[in-house]
């Protein structure tokens, strides 16, 4: 068996009937045990894609290999994959535990009903859900309604685990208590797992690598780190991060990125980074908030602006401000002790910087 290639997606494509294509040509591959988000904002093809590795869905081209082999002939029940929705889709009538052994009473790998609850009983422990066995799901928070639904779909122990924004339902700070439950427990069992969401924290904080899609197409497949610090596109910088990237536009001409109210030397940037040469033009130089910082001396810094605004989060505060009252409001995340209305002088950060041009195509 390839482990690096466990599952393999080839050329993908998605036609609806009404001949709406929700995927373009998708190709990225999993490793065994690896735990890969499909992120993108909605309508991107995200559940599309889910539903054609289940076999929810006929893709209208390219294939699906597991192991090794084509699965678009296996129908869904014989693909050995569990499914959880964002819904919870939980039996109402039935209690947890019978929720639970539900997958293991049913089909060809029906078990005994002694077996199917040790084995329900081990899921219900490992997902914390052991107490709650004998009540009914009505009765049950989201999140432990939530925590039911991940332990029925791994009763069977599937060979892969979709889940289709499984928190969306909850409220944040749950969110973040479940989602690094799921990454522990997935990590533990270690069963293949694509998992859906359109909120980046989420995806940077739980997946070993992040699939980002843009109307049906891969914007970027890549580790976490290097979506958020290297960027394929505008698209991609502008949906990873919190606060959003800060985008100027510029002009450059002479030897010099020029923006409105701040003037920097080509020289300035490591010549190394170029993907191409920076032609005269118009183009949008792009930098992380932590990247754009106060300076206390004017010579180390790129312009000076009044600060509109400040927001603090926790000890860190989000300063606002607009160079020369024009353009787009930028955002810089400091400690330091800014008053609003106060002129602050700030120094960039180049080395982390991006450059766009008109079409979003990476340039540094
Ligand atoms: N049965 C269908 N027929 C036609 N178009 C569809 C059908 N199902 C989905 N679509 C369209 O395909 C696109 C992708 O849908 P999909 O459900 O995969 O998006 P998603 O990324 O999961 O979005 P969300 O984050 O909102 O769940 C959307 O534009 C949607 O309207
Ligand atoms: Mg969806």
């Amino acid at each position: 068996m390839n482990e690096d290639n466990f599952i393999q997606i080839k050329n993908l494509k998605m036609v609806y009937e009404n001949g709406y294509q929700a995927i373009s040509d998708i190709s990225f591959t999993v490793k065994k045990g690896e735990l890969v988000c499909l992120l993108g904002p909605s309508g991107c093809g995200k559940t599309t894609t889910l539903n054609m590795v289940a076999g929810l869905l006929n893709p209208t081209g390219g294939d699906i290999l597991v192991d090794g082999k084509s699965v678009l002939n296996v129908a869904p029940k014989d693909r050995n994959i569990g499914y959880v929705f964002q819904n919870y889709a939980l039996y109402p009538h039935m209690t947890v535990l019978q929720n639970v052994m539900f997958p293991m009473t049913v089909g060809k790998n029906k078990k005994s009903k002694e077996e199917a609850k040790q084995i329900a009983e081990r899921f219900m422990r490992l997902t914390h859900i052991e107490e709650y066995a004998n009540q009914k799901p009505g009765k049950l928070s989201g999140g432990q309604q939530q925590r039911v639904s991940i332990a029925r779909a791994l009763v069977q122990q599937p060979k892969i685990l979709l889940m289709d924004e499984p928190l969306s339902n909850l409220d944040a700070r749950l969110r973040l208590k479940i989602r690094e439950e799921i990454r522990a427990l997935v990590k533990k069992v270690g069963i293949t797992t694509l998992f859906v969401t359109h909120d980046q924290e989420e995806a940077l904080s739980i997946g070993d690598k992040i699939i980002l899609f843009n109307e049906g197409v891969i914007q970027q497949d890549a580790a976490s780190y290097e979506i958020y610090l290297n960027p394929a596109n505008q698209f991609v910088a502008n949906f990873i991060g919190n606060p959003v990237v800060d985008n100027f536009n510029v002009e450059v001409s002479d030897g010099k990125v020029i923006g409105d109210g701040f003037e920097i030397p080509i020289s300035a940037f490591d010549s190394d980074r170029f993907k191409k040469n920076l032609t005269d033009g118009v183009y949008t130089l792009s930098l992380r908030p932590e990247n754009v910082f106060p300076v206390d001396n004017q010579a180390d810094g790129f312009f000076t602006c009044k600060i509109d605004d400040i927001e603090l989060i926790g000890r860190e505060r989000i300063l606002k401000f607009t160079i020369n009252g024009l353009g787009q409001r930028s955002l810089v995340k400091v400690e330091a002790n800014v008053e609003p209305s106060d002129e602050v002088c700030f120094g960039l950060n180049l080395d982390r910087a991006f450059i766009f041009d008109n079409n979003g195509e990476r340039i540094y």
